[in-house]
């Protein structure tokens, strides 16, 4: 008899609670780590077969899966809009500045999410397996593993113009720019710089970087001149030609991006700027050293990105593909 009173107690408080969060909107609920556990319980397993599947046939892959993780977080919070494809009442981010021609990776994203809609359809989110393919892919490459939080919901339309204002900054930025883009995004100095190491893998275009490595006085000489080999000083020759971000091991996910800083050859000006005698050079020296540290300061700074505005609740939608609103 007791038992049934606790019982029914307990249901009393669930509906109270309910009814409480039904009131504020829902637009107060989190993202939790066991969101899909009872909805689609092989989630997990069923993204990361896709992943490893596809960076095996590319290593890179890794690296521009998880940088579509961070342009879409950036431009109105990590709902999925830089999956979708233009459509007649919106042109899309994928053909902004900081994305045309650069961020790849959709093709393993469809993947993913016809796999999952088979499993568990209209369950999971485009933005949440946006946040587990970042998760894994660092991982494919030897770096640290985190619990991801889900529960994010997909946006109905995306914006061109939010994705080019800047507030996914540009290569040729400043020290300040960068700490002022991450600051109005909730995330510290030492968030940036953590998250920055993210270029320990991947490739970037000549058109990136040809200033500098022709331009400029902060670099090492020897790695300049081989970079030139590659990327010649006149616009359009060669815009495309990739070089690695970091030189000494782009296919791995380890310390080696700052130990190139220390040494002068960060790839793009925003990389080099984060160790040219300012506030951040301690950080960089600290994670050129550490590999426990970097690791400690870039999960958590990449679970604070994956918090940036999420639709949650009832608002936005589990889009069926992620290309297009429902
Ligand atoms: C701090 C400001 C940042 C700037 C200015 C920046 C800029 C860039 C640029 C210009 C490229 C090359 C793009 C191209 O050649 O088309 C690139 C590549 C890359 N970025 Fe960043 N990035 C920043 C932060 C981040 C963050 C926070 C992440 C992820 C956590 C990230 C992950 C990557 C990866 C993995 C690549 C290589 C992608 C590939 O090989 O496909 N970046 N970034
Ligand atoms: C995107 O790149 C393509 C191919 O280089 C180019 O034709 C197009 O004009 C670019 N789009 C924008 C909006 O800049
Ligand atoms: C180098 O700097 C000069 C002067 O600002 C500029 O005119 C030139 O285009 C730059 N070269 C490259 C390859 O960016």
């Amino acid at each position: 008899m007791e038992y049934n009173n606790k019982q029914g107690s307990m249901l009393l408080m669930v509906v109270l609670m309910m009814m409480t969060m039904w009131s504020c909107g829902y637009s107060e609920a989190k993202l939790s780590r066991d969101f899909y556990s009872e909805s689609c319980p092989s989630l997990f397993p069923a993204v990361r077969r896709v992943v490893q599947h596809a960076v095996a046939k590319e290593r890179r892959m890794a690296a521009s899966l998880l940088r579509l993780f961070f342009h879409d977080c950036f431009v109105n919070g990590c709902d999925g809009s830089i999956l979708l494809d233009d459509t007649s009442s919106f042109v899309g981010e994928k053909t902004a500045g900081p994305n045309n021609n650069s961020v790849r990776g959709f093709e393993v994203i469809d993947r993913i999410k016809s796999k999952v809609e088979r499993l568990c359809p209209g369950v999971v989110s485009c933005a949440d397996i946006l946040a587990i393919t970042a998760r894994d892919s660092v991982l494919l490459l030897g770096g640290p593993k985190w619990g991801v939080k889900l529960g994010r919901r997909d946006s109905t339309k995306a914006s061109f113009s939010d994705a080019n204002s800047g507030v996914i900054p540009p290569p040729t930025s400043t020290l300040n720019n960068l700490i002022n883009r991450f600051k109005a995004k909730g995330l510290s100095t030492r968030d940036m710089v953590a998250l920055s190491g993210a270029h320990t893998i991947g490739q970037a275009r000549c058109v990136t970087f040809r200033n500098r490595i022709h331009n400029a006085s902060n670099i090492d000489l020897s790695f300049a001149l081989s970079r030139q080999m590659s990327c010649p000083a006149a616009s359009g020759s060669g815009d495309n030609n990739e070089a690695a971000l970091d030189p000494r091991s782009p296919g791995r996910f380890d310390l080696s991006y700052y130990k190139q800083l220390l040494k002068h050859r960060g790839l793009l000006t925003s990389d080099q700027v984060l160790f040219n005698g300012g506030s951040t050079d301690s950080l960089v020296v600290a994670y050129g050293y550490s590999l426990k540290a970097f690791y400690r300061d870039f999960v958590r700074a990449m679970i604070k990105m994956g918090d940036i505005s999420p639709l949650t609740g009832s608002n936005g939608q589990i889009r069926n593909n992620c290309r297009r609103p429902n």
